[in-house]
């Protein structure tokens, strides 16, 4: 990942500190600008985390295979895509190549499209945005493999903690897995924000838990300082939605970000301690990044501290936002029909602030969790979606006559889209598992041998 570490240096290192001595006088100037930033972002995001769920038609299971490529094909072509140079290679360093192959799958044959990333549906005039596929510097990144992927997961199951963007990478997986098999509603609860779902062949289960702050929060005020809500965050609380539920998971996928930049009351040991953009007198500004340390610090402990967990803890980092020539809701889009190169563009301000932030607290978590034998992953893949301004419903989230508050959504992904991509990540990463567990165990019989 580009960066230059300077520019982290401001970087609130909440660490062990009082929050005291984080407490300063906000310029002005920062204070606009976070203002500016919040009403580019993240305000708009006030209407499209409403989980909704198109019912899964009965003919769900006759997932009628794409006539481009075959699974079989895939398999051919992608089977051997991994060259040797992959344990030495970044995936997720690289550039965005053409794919004439793509997509993978359409709104017909995939029901698990949300409404508000159904962009074919509502009119969006170009399809070039489905047609690449990452391409790692030095390497080759094998499309996704849903037979492949299936057989690796088979008799477990992984969940996506976080927002509707976690819901998003959940909705293209299973738009992926589509041409072989789709999954059966297993949901415990009517809740849409937590849903189950099962794949009955491989015994594979998937869920998804809504929890956008990570921590325990709640909406204190539904209008605020800038009419998106007043969340009241417990950064040393966990929000027992999810933590109490994910004990038995072998895959975790966690995720937050974008509501962070909304305005937040910060509370530890029950008590308020500073807030972002709150303007209530007698708080202390802290911004959001020093809640956003918290939370995940909150949130990694948690899984730290569970007793019987066993799983892989993945942190799907950051993927920035693309709104250009204004504020959301002063004609603010992401109108771009082509991904930028990476020479074109680079990861800076809040979206550096919170990537670094995530990698701090992962490599934080990871060095305690390896004390009690669990393991920590990073899907990294803040820098591929940087480079796509083009992969955003834009305006072709809705029917351009309904009412909406975020009326172009420069947040969300299209299905299908380079989301999609997040999977290719994931199963590479699933098969290096493999190859990492195999070469463990023949250092460990090299040494058996040598030790006779
Ligand atoms: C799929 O997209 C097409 C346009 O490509 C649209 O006409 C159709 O209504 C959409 N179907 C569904 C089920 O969303
Ligand atoms: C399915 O997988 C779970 C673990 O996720 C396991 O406990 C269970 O025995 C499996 N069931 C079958 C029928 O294999
Ligand atoms: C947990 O979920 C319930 C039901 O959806 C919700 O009312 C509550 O606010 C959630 N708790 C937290 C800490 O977010
Ligand atoms: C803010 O703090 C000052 C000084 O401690 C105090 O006099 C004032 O009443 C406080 N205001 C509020 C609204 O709590
Ligand atoms: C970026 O790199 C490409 C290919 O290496 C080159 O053609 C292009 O001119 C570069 N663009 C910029 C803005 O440096
Ligand atoms: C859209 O909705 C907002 C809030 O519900 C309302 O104030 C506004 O008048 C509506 N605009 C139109 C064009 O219906």
């Amino acid at each position: 990942m580009k960066y230059s570490s300077s520019s982290s240096s401001s970087s609130s290192s909440s660490g062990g500190k009082s929050p005291l001595t984080l407490q300063r006088t906000t310029p002005k100037i920062v204070v606009l600008l976070t203002l500016t930033f919040i009403l580019l972002t993240i305000l708009s995001l006030y209407f499209p985390f409403l989980w909704q769920h198109k019912g899964a038609p009965s003919s769900s299971k006759n997932s009628s295979p794409l006539s481009s490529p075959s699974s079989s094909d895939i398999v051919e072509k992608t089977g051997s895509a991994t060259t040797s140079s992959s344990s030495t290679c970044d995936i997720f360093m690289g550039e965005w190549v053409p794919n004439p192959r793509g997509p993978y799958y359409t709104n017909k044959t995939c029901w698990a499209i949300h409404e508000h990333q159904n962009c074919m549906k509502y009119g969006r005039p170009d399809n070039e945005f489905m047609k690449w596929r990452w391409k790692p510097d030095g390497c080759e990144l094998p499309i996704f493999n849903p037979a492949q992927f299936l057989e690796i997961v088979r008799g477990k199951s992984m969940a996506f903690v976080g927002d509707s963007v976690a819901r998003n990478q959940m909705q293209s997986m299973i738009c992926l897995i589509s041409r072989i098999e789709y999954p059966i509603d297993v949901s415990y609860t009517k809740d849409e924000r937590f849903k189950r779902w099962r794949y009955t062949t491989y015994n594979f289960t998937l869920a998804s838990f809504w929890t956008p702050h990570l921590v325990k929060s709640a909406e204190t005020d539904s209008n605020g300082p800038t009419h998106t809500g007043l969340f009241s965050l417990y950064l040393d609380e966990t929000d027992e939605n999810w933590t109490s539920q994910i004990e038995e998971f072998d895959y975790l996928i966690v995720s937050a970000g974008h509501w962070f930049f909304r305005p937040l009351v910060f509370h530890e040991y029950r008590n308020v301690v500073g807030c972002h953009y709150c303007l209530l007198p007698n708080v202390t500004d802290m911004t959001l990044f020093y809640g956003y340390r918290k939370a995940l610090r909150t949130a990694f402990g948690a899984i730290n501290g569970l007793k019987n967990y066993k799983g892989i803890t993945y942190l799907r980092t950051y993927a920035p936002s693309h709104f250009e020539n204004g504020m959301w809701n002063q004609g603010g889009n992401c109108a771009r029909t082509r991904p930028f190169r990476s020479n074109e563009t680079a990861l800076e301000g809040a979206n550096l602030e919170a990537y670094m932030i995530q990698v701090e607290e992962f490599r934080r978590a990871e060095a305690e969790g390896r004390r009690k034998g669990l393991k920590y992953r990073l899907l990294d893949t803040t820098q591929a979606m940087l480079l796509r301004p083009d992969g955003h419903p834009s305006r072709y989230g809705h029917w351009p006559h309904e009412n909406v508050t975020l009326y172009n959504d420069c947040v969300h992904w299209c299905l299908p889209g380079p989301i999609d991509a997040w999977s290719d990540f994931l199963l590479e990463m699933l098969k290096m598992e493999g190859r990492r567990s195999r070469q463990e165990k023949l250092i460990y019989s090299d040494r058996r041998l040598r030790a006779r």
